[in-house]
């Protein structure tokens, strides 16, 4: 009778252990990430920076991941990305925004005011002052944030998050986008649905937008040729926040969003000459590009009105 005990007793044991290998010995030594351009080895004044951020608990409000599910919160990390973060600073609660891609996105200069004084800097914060770190300690905090997904890789320059990426090519064998049978399908859609706003030839100038305040985009502009497939497919599924431009998602269906990319994507990207925009990320930074961006679009305004038909990049339009 007794021994049928610790015949229980034994599988007791061995379940757990079981459940121990499983969870915890298995994926620590099979999982092998590869280190990928966003792992980022520390230099020792980079290093000092990461110890401050851990001592000063930065990580109780900020996060260091980007996850499938948050929009516009940069790329998607890797586990490659964490090759050399040792402890992690993961945190697990976005008081603050998430800071994975924050290298790069601001001066040293603005970080340290912002450190000193953040309602400084973004009104309204309710980020505590750690003006009473010394100059040594701000340099290197902020060296260190400046790594932070400094080496990311984006997939373009305009590009959809990654679940619509995902989504689209869940999807994608569906219709072919680039057959002119479905660029016909997507035209009379089109003049059904949205010809009204963005003119029957996609210029952004059809009857309604005359009352429009922000107007509809023209799709015949080069800064479209960015655009990929996906991208023009999550774009007219979720609509334009803030402007009149509907979630055709609601009311359309996949094929026929599929069937609108298609049509969108043959309409001519040349109404402008070339050069006078901004066409990759590199420009951003490039005064010249700019300036020659602002003047062609002020030549332009000024002989024929607004060439685009929408606001982006004019701040208040025609
Ligand atoms: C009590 C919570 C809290 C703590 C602790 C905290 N922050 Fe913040 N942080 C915020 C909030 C809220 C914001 C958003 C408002 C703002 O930008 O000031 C923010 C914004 C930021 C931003 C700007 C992000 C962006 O994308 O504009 C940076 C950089 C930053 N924090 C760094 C740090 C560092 C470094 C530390 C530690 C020394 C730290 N924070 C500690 C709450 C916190
Ligand atoms: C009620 C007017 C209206 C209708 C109808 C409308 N749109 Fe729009 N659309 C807009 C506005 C306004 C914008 C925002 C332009 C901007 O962001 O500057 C926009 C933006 C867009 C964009 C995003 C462009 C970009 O820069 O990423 C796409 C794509 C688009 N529309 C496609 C469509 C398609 C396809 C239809 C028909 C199924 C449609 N729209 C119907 C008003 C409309």
């Amino acid at each position: 009778m007794r021994i049928n005990y610790f015949v229980a007793g034994g599988f007791v044991v061995l379940i757990f252990l079981v459940i121990i290998f499983v969870t915890t010995v298995l994926p620590a030594s099979t999982f092998r990430p590869v280190p990928t351009p966003a792992a980022h080895q520390y230099t020792p004044k980079e290093l000092a920076g990461r110890n401050i951020y851990r001592r000063e608990g930065c990580f109780y409000c900020h996060t260091q991941f980007v996850r499938y599910q948050d929009r516009g919160g940069g790329e998607m990390v890797l586990a490659g990305d964490y090759m050399f973060e040792t402890p992690h600073l993961l945190g697990t609660e976005r008081t603050g925004p998430d800071l994975s891609n924050i290298g790069g996105k601001y001066a040293d200069e603005w970080h340290k005011a912002h450190h000193r004084n953040p309602r400084k800097m973004k009104p309204g914060s309710i980020m505590p002052s750690f003006s009473y770190l010394s100059d040594k300690e701000m340099d290197e905090l902020v060296a260190y944030l400046q790594t932070l997904g400094a080496g990311r890789k984006l997939p373009g320059w305009v590009a959809p998050p990654q679940e619509m990426r995902d989504e689209y090519d869940a999807i994608k064998s569906h219709v072919n986008v680039n057959s002119s049978a479905a660029a016909n399908a997507g035209r009379g859609i089109f003049m059904q649905n949205c010809a009204a706003c963005h003119g029957i030839r996609g210029l952004g100038n059809g009857p309604i937008s005359l009352t429009m305040e922000k107007k509809p985009a023209n799709f015949t502009r080069p800064f479209y040729k960015n655009y990929s497939d996906a991208m023009w497919y999550w774009r007219v599924k979720e609509g334009v926040p803030g402007t009149r431009m509907p979630r055709w998602g609601q009311s359309l269906g996949k094929e026929q969003m599929l069937y609108l990319v298609a049509f969108l994507k043959t309409l001519p990207q040349d109404s402008q000459p070339a050069g006078a925009e901004i066409h990759s990320i590199e420009q951003v930074d490039d005064p010249f590009a700019l300036d020659t961006n602002f003047k062609t679009i002020d030549n332009m305004m000024k002989t024929s009105g607004n060439p685009y038909g929408t606001s982006r990049n004019l701040g208040e339009s025609r």
